[in-house]
């Protein structure tokens, strides 16, 4: 397919079972960033980002938050989009995998495939993680995900396979021929080491769960979410649609110049997608670029570490520039980087309310004031050495920034823009305008002239170049340059010496205000308030609330059970005692510290599910008879909408083994079950042991 002068660029599209942070803003930014310079550069540009709403992991988190998986999809898919129209992200198109238009493409991908002979029937047994919706080789049951250490489940499933071992060597040959195809360098070596090591056919459907695009013609199973969602990059577009407009759209865009993608997700970007395609013989996209981690206390950011910091905060303090400038500014592209708000704030006030805001607002300032606001003209004759030297660094600048830019080496190309900045500062400063103003003569008047039409042209050629990185406040200076409208500008002709003498400036005012210390104490407020409000609003879920979801976490900490530990993402799923739960103003509050004698009145131990069956009427809970060594206990849990009771026959769990009684639906439950409360539906996830423990053991 030959369509030059075009460019597609994508982000992952992300899950919908947690809500949007500042991890998920770094890579949409990044994209943004690109697909504004592209489109500033001329060249028709097409930029797709969306939501990923099906599988097992979303099926869960919506059961555990007592709505249905589209409920719960549409309200955290909208959350997504509201973020991103309130930073003017500038995407083309939002794609949703519950859009029938993606649902359509994925069965056209897996019919092609099919009819390709790729796709055949058999049966899988083995681990799976749900966490990454990921096949887990070679380990046995309950073992941990190689990927992300939670534990595994055991799949016993007929399944649709597609063949993915035949495709090994055309994957080498591929990414031998094509050695962008895969960035940065690291990566590909880890992949093209992946593949070499041998792959295996890979199961593309499932019949355990219902939420999932159904194979076309069999529709007891659903198609397996990464074969789902890695199609969307043509879906949206208009793969599988007859619309001639959805075909000219595919034939424009596809293949992709740019998936963008984190670390994490780099198998099935540059294993499984590429394999699909090869086998349904379709284009593959030109690179696959994976970025490093963003960093949130040295660990990455993720609800259960209770480590997250969203966007909203930054924006309602400090704007969606100083976070964008941070993002690509702060973190070298690729590789891991931290985040925090004392950088942030510093790196705001040295770079952008000092450098840049310091460098526009004397310039523009000192034109008004004397040249009544007007670009004055100026002789070429009349020019010093640190005149010329201040023309020839923008001249490098321009070029070392596009080049750096382009190589994705963002924090570099923001390093040579502020060097010309800095450098201009200091020109102001060694050229006294002002005191050149004071000496009134003619000659005086046009050596003022020549210093701030040097300065003017430094900040418009830096304007320019930034502009994709912090759109708002570089279009509030172009039209302070009296410029007009920024995004008309062609970055591609960007010269020195283009702005006309006579110029009207636009009204001068300050760009960033600077941001003073109580800005980061106001900022880590607005982030805890945040997320108890999350707390509270998830508490207030219909699931959540009420003895039948079971004692959550939360709850069972601050409710006051004598000494339970303040474990942030852990908690208890059970019953518990049937003394009245005080409010937690009356007892322990969360966060707050405890002895460890208070911590050891819990009797924590090893127990062993015996029997498992749900509760008639009540399709949150399960009754489980429970082995602690000494004796069979009954409890009650609400686990019912994470956990098939036939699964957990057999499991080790940890149990609070000296609640008083209660009873529960008019059975008596003796116990709890310790679980973490994953995501934003706090679905419970049941501790476990990685090795081996005994029955009865006791946890201390
Ligand atoms: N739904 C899949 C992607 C399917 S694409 C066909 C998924 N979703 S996700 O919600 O988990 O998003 C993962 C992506 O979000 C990462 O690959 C990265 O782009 C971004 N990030 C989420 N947290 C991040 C950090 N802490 N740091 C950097 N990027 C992060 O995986």
């Amino acid at each position: 397919m030959d369509n030059p002068g075009k460019f597609y660029i994508t982000t992952p599209i992300y899950y919908v079972n947690a809500r949007p942070h500042i991890g998920h803003t770094y890579t949409t930014v990044v994209c943004d960033t690109i697909a504004r310079r592209q489109r500033m550069m001329g060249i028709d540009t097409f930029f797709l980002t969306g939501t990923d709403e099906h599988g097992q992991k979303i099926e869960r988190s919506a059961a555990a938050a007592g709505c249905s998986p589209k409920e719960f999809a549409d309200k955290v898919s909208g959350e997504f989009r509201e973020l991103w129209d309130r930073m003017k992200i500038t995407y083309d198109d939002f794609i949703r995998t519950t859009e029938p238009r993606h649902m359509r493409g994925v069965q056209a991908l897996f019919t092609r495939l099919q009819e390709r002979g790729y796709i055949y029937k058999g049966s899988y047994s083995g681990q799976y993680c749900v966490f990454d919706e990921l096949y887990v080789d070679a380990v046995g049951p309950g073992a941990p995900c190689p990927e992300c250490g939670r534990p595994t489940e055991t799949v016993h499933e007929e399944n649709y396979f597609f063949k993915l071992s035949a495709m090994q060597e055309p994957l080498l040959a591929f990414y031998a021929e094509h050695p962008e195809f895969i960035r940065p360098e690291t990566r590909r070596n880890e992949v093209i080491a992946f593949v070499r090591s041998g792959l295996r056919d890979l199961s593309v459907s499932r019949t355990s769960f219902k939420w999932g695009i159904p194979v076309p013609g069999d529709p007891k199973h659903v198609i397996y979410v990464w074969l789902d969602a890695l199609a969307n990059y043509m879906t949206a577009l208009g793969y599988g649609s007859d619309d001639p407009r959805d075909q000219q759209k595919l034939a424009r865009y596809w293949p992709a110049d740019v998936h963008m993608i984190g670390k994490e997700i780099v198998r099935f970007h540059c294993v499984y997608w590429p394999a699909f395609l090869l086998a349904a013989e379709l284009p593959l996209p030109r690179s696959i670029i994976a970025h490093g981690w963003l960093l949130f206390e040295e660990s990455k950011m993720s609800k259960s570490r209770g480590n997250i910091v969203r966007s909203e905060t930054i924006l309602d303090t400090l704007g969606q520039d100083a976070l964008r400038y941070f993002l690509l500014r702060e973190i070298v592209f690729g590789q891991d980087g931290s985040f925090s708000f004392d950088a942030l704030v510093g790196r705001f006030n040295a770079d952008l309310a000092n450098d840049l805001g310091n460098l526009s607002s004397r310039t523009l300032s000192m034109i008004s004031r004397y040249f009544e606001g007007e670009i004055p003209y100026t002789s070429p004759a009349a020019r010093t050495e640190a005149d010329q030297a201040i023309e020839k660094l923008a001249a490098q600048t321009i070029a070392d920034f596009h080049a750096q830019f382009e190589a994705f080496a963002f924090s570099r190309a923001l390093e040579t823009a502020w060097s010309l900045v800095s450098a201009v500062n200091k020109y102001i400063v060694e050229n006294e305008p002002w005191a050149v103003a004071e000496r009134g003569d003619k000659d005086s008047k046009a050596r003022l002239a020549t210093i701030l039409r040097t300065s003017v042209e430094a900040l418009r050629i830096v304007t320019a170049l930034v502009h994709p990185v912090i759109p708002e406040a570089t279009a509030r200076i172009w039209s302070q340059l009296g410029l007009g409208d920024i995004q008309k500008m062609d970055l591609r002709q960007l010269a020195w010496g283009q702005i006309p003498s006579g110029t009207k400036l636009g009204k001068v005012e300050p760009v960033f205000p600077r941001a003073d210390k109580s800005m980061i104490e106001r900022m880590q407020q607005m982030e805890q308030q945040r997320s108890t409000e999350g707390e509270k609003k998830t508490e207030s879920e219909p699931a959540a609330a009420g003895a039948e979801a079971g004692q959550r976490a939360t709850e069972a900490v601050a409710s006051g059970q004598p000494g339970a530990p303040p474990i942030p993402g852990a908690g208890m799923v059970g019953t518990s005692s049937s003394a009245p739960s005080p409010t937690p103003s009356q007892s322990h509050r969360v966060g707050e510290k405890i002895t460890i004698d208070d911590f050891l009145k819990v009797e924590l131990r090893v127990g062993q599910v015996k029997v498992a069956e749900k509760v008639k009427g009540a399709d949150k809970l399960l009754r489980m008879e429970v082995d602690l060594g000494t004796e069979t206990r009954q409890i009650v849990a609400g686990i019912a909408k994470a956990y098939e009771p036939e699964k957990l026959i057999g499991r080790k769990v940890v149990i609070v083994a000296n609640l008083q009684p209660r009873k529960l639906r008019g059975l008596e439950s003796n116990g709890m079950i310790v679980a973490a409360s994953v995501g934003d539906g706090d679905l419970p996830v049941l501790a476990g042991f990685l090795e081996d423990v005994p029955v009865g053991a006791k946890l201390k």
